[in-house]
């Protein structure tokens, strides 16, 4: 982020002072102003599009322009949304997927909502201890790398019944720009090669990898070169032509069967045949007179955010200004608890009891909020769940769509951390996902998101890992007026959380609710995690005084959103300007 928009921030923090000093109440004149300021100073760092008729935001331009011509040639947000994940899985192979999985939540036009899970599962042979050694210790690489460290992947299965429930074309119509970039190839961008240079060595372990990402001689692509995916081609034509069921009971099934079979991966021709994608109501909750609709169990997002918010409502956040240690205090605090919340209770709800009513309970919420000190940081060991009384270049993409009729999809998929396990299925060109590492390998032993988690996400067969995805969409008076998502792990909730509490409390738009700097807390560790730009000294030093430690970190997630202005029917897209996404509407 750039010192403009830093600097932009800040103004708009200490006006937000002012007017608590002064007592506004309500909207002000002097608040415009700063929001404007805001907007025309800031405007070259966001990443911005307006359309009336439909809008599409996503990690990569590619993949944008394919969501874009879907709806322009008839196609609704559901058939955009499936496009676009195909075409993901191989303009953007770093969490585009077809060997991983996602969630994605749906608002049709007549208002009714839903989510499709395509969550990986465990396999039927992996079991509670499979990632400790004989002395208990974990072995975390087992979980992140290489034929152990997947997950039976649902892409396929949630992306196909998205399509059959609530699209309009046929699947080899949506599927054709992913097989003419797989065939044809596309042009590599900046991040890109830079990712797949970092990952060079690890590709080279793996000979169908090698044969993916890096050039015959083992170089590696630079930006703007083209990239061919011929067995990733072959594989996306098995599918648009026999459907699903080639990836689940076909030759794609066969192929990942016998390449786990002859590297000691447990995935096999069962797991893949009694795989199925399942439609699951969404979790709705309220907050300041909108309704927020967002993914239940087995993610943990739909629950932690509504969690977040239902406390947070009870407090003045734009009395208290943007990004003010009282307002970062009252975040932090919140998030603490809900993430302790999360590390006890939440798991695959399949096989777990998961008290889900009273976590969303508002009466829990008040208890919450009344065990929060105004003035002082409680440590999180001092925090035990409620009801009984970083990583650069990781990956996970989220995508929104909206449609002229404002059908809404927000999808978030991923392989877990970049690239997956690097193990690219021989000769089906595609990556497999290392979400194993989401599941508990040790009660009470963070995972490689520093994650602490206990019994209620430990490994079962066929059991689904728990996941922070969080795909939402929110709505007043029946009206869509916001659709997001985001990738980085835990920091999904919270980046989600605040970009929301920037469009509701702060009044931003889509582009500058997104680019805004964030702080994250998860409980464990104990500490603030904050983005450049996020606190100013003084700031810093207020919330040192109050107890909380601060840990300074590079860019927090990538959030990608939808604002719809009712008043004037049109869409705002905004995309994440901390990487390479893009929005386009028309
Ligand atoms: O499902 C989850 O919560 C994780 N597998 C998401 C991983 C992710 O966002 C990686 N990006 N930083």
């Amino acid at each position: 982020m750039g010192d403009k928009t830093m600097l932009n921030y800040a103004i708009l923090r200490e006006n937000a002072v002012k007017m608590n000093t002064r007592k506004f109440r309500n909207r002000s004149v002097l608040f415009f102003l700063v929001i404007f300021i805001f907007t025309v100073q800031c405007g070259a760092g966001h990443k911005g599009a307006t359309g009336t008729h439909g809008m599409v935001v996503t990690s990569y331009d590619l993949a944008t322009e394919v969501g874009v011509k879907i709806l322009k040639s008839g196609g609704n947000a559901v058939d955009a949304a499936v496009a676009t994940g195909f075409a993901l899985a191989v303009v953007f192979p770093t969490a585009g997927n077809l060997g991983g999985g996602g969630f994605m939540v749906i608002r049709l036009p007549d208002g009714s909502t839903g989510s499709i899970d395509f969550r990986e599962k465990a396999p039927f042979r992996a079991h509670r201890d499979m990632y400790l050694d004989e002395n208990g210790h974990i072995i975390e690489e087992k979980s992140l790398k290489g034929y152990l460290a997947s997950g039976v992947p649902g892409t396929v299965a949630g992306l196909n019944m998205a399509l059959e429930k609530y699209g309009t074309m046929a699947l080899e119509e949506v599927m054709a720009p992913a097989i003419e970039y797989a065939k044809n190839g596309f042009r590599v961008s900046a991040e890109m090669s830079r990712d797949l240079k970092r990952l060079r060595e690890e590709f080279a372990e793996y000979p169908a990898s090698a044969r993916s990402f890096l050039k015959p001689d083992g170089s590696c692509y630079e930006k703007g070169e083209i990239i061919r995916q011929p067995d990733l081609a072959r594989t996306l034509e098995m599918i648009s032509e026999e459907g699903p069921d080639a990836f689940y009971h076909g030759e794609i099934a066969e192929m990942i069967a016998a390449d786990m079979a002859r590297n000691g991966g447990l995935i096999s021709k069962n797991d893949l045949a009694e795989y199925q994608a399942v439609e699951r109501p969404c979790v709705h909750g309220t907050y300041r007179g909108y309704d927020i609709s967002c993914m239940g169990l087995p993610s943990s997002g739909g629950i932690a955010l509504i969690q977040m918010l239902n406390v947070l409502e009870g407090f003045p956040l734009r009395e208290k200004g943007f990004c003010t240690a009282d307002y970062v205090h009252l975040l932090v605090e919140t998030m603490r608890r809900v993430y302790a919340d999360r590390a006890a209770y939440l798991g695959d709800s399949d096989y777990v009891g998961v008290p889900t009513a009273q976590l969303l309970d508002k009466r829990y919420a008040d208890h919450i909020r009344e065990g929060i000190d105004p003035g002082r940081a409680t440590p999180s060991s001092d925090i035990s769940p409620g009801l009984d009384q970083f990583n650069e270049g990781d990956h996970t993409t989220h995508y929104s769509i909206v449609d002229k009729n404002r059908m809404t999809v927000a999808v978030t998929t991923t392989l877990n951390t970049g690239f997956g396990s690097k193990v690219v299925i021989d000769g089906a060109g595609f990556l497999m996902n290392n979400e194993m590492n989401d599941f508990t390998l040790k009660p009470g032993y963070p995972n490689t998101f520093g994650l602490v988690m206990y019994d209620a996400n430990a490994i079962e067969p066929g059991k689904r890992m728990l996941s922070s995805m969080s795909p939402t969409i929110v709505t007043k008076d029946g009206e869509v007026v916001l659709t997001l998502g985001a990738m980085g792990g835990p920091l999904i909730i919270t980046s989600v959380l605040q970009t929301l509490l920037n469009v509701i409390d702060f009044d931003m738009s889509a582009g500058e609710a997104v680019a805004a700097p964030r702080i994250h807390h998860q409980w464990l560790p104990d500490r603030i995690d904050y983005e450049p730009g996020a606190l100013t000294e003084e700031t810093k030093a207020t919330l040192g005084s109050m107890g909380h430690r601060l840990h300074k970190r590079g860019k927090a997630a990538e959030v990608h959103a939808i604002r719809n202005d009712i008043d004037e029917n049109v869409l705002s897209g905004g995309a994440d300007p901390r990487w390479e996404g893009t929005a386009a509407g028309y």
